[in-house]
């Protein structure tokens, strides 16, 4: 049985005297939650996040990661930083990244490299875009996207990632997958992982569905026997929203 994780990802919202307000507004409302519970906060707000998040089901996460240790490469933030401030998760490769500032699966694979390195609990994101869909692409683009995040990583390490599936399309667009379209796309990325790793890491590993997920259709999308929780954009800005989809996933 896969332990489903329901993870918040508030982009960039969210100052610190707000990001106080969600988390002490929300930390009380998910104490009874079975999944795991993460949030994933704007860097200036992870060291906050984890102070008030001490001694509760709530784990802290960052929204991205350098591929290096340290060194020149200004707008970055390494993996030393991230755990410092005290995040244990960090989301690799999400579609806003790939879209708007340039990231690949090069990179991708890159940074997944080095959160493994560093003991850090990657999210990695795939997902098609809406052409790519209706082209009938969407298994294509994630195999692509699957096999170039892992390059290189050892079974070992590939068992501790989480993978998201988020159509690019679906996301803050209120446009959510079917649940069977969700469901497919997801089992074929765990064929691909299975492909790779074979059959007992590709049934272990978890893969989040990504997407306008909100409390309306969580119930809908975790009911799926692939669907292992989600990866929470716009619903994980309101704490009654986001409870509810954490104490939906059963
Ligand atoms: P959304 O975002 O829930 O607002 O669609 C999901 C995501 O981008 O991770």
């Amino acid at each position: 049985m896969r332990k489903p994780i329901i993870a918040g990802n508030w982009k960039m919202n969210k100052t610190a005297a707000e990001a106080k307000e969600l988390i002490c507004a929300l930390a009380p409302k998910v104490k009874g939650a079975v999944c795991d519970v993460v949030v994933c906060v704007p860097f200036t707000d992870i060291a906050l996040a984890a102070e008030l998040t001490k001694g509760t089901n709530i784990a802290v996460g960052a929204q991205n990661i350098a591929w290096a240790d340290s060194g020149a490469f200004t707008g970055e933030i390494s993996a030393a930083m991230l755990k410092e401030a005290g995040a244990t998760y960090v989301i690799i490769g999400h579609s806003e990244r790939r879209q708007y500032f340039g990231e690949t699966d090069k990179t991708v694979n890159a940074r997944l490299t080095q959160a493994l390195k560093n003991g850090l609990k990657p999210i990695v994101c795939v997902g098609e875009m809406l052409a790519e869909r209706e082209g009938g692409k969407t298994e294509a683009v994630c195999r692509t996207q699957v096999v170039g995040a892992f390059e290189g990583i050892s079974a070992e390490d590939a068992a501790k990632v989480v993978i998201a599936y988020e159509p690019v399309w679906a996301i803050g667009t209120g446009k959510t997958a079917t649940d069977e379209q969700a469901n497919e796309t997801i089992g074929y990325i765990r064929s691909v992982v299975k492909e790779l790793y074979g059959e007992k890491l590709a049934d272990g590993m978890r893969i989040q569905y990504g997407g306008s997920m909100n409390a309306k259709n969580v119930e809908g999308l975790m009911a799926q026997e692939q669907i292992d929780g989600g990866l929470i954009g716009g619903a994980s800005l309101k704490p009654d929203d986001f409870a509810y989809i954490v104490n939906a996933a059963k």
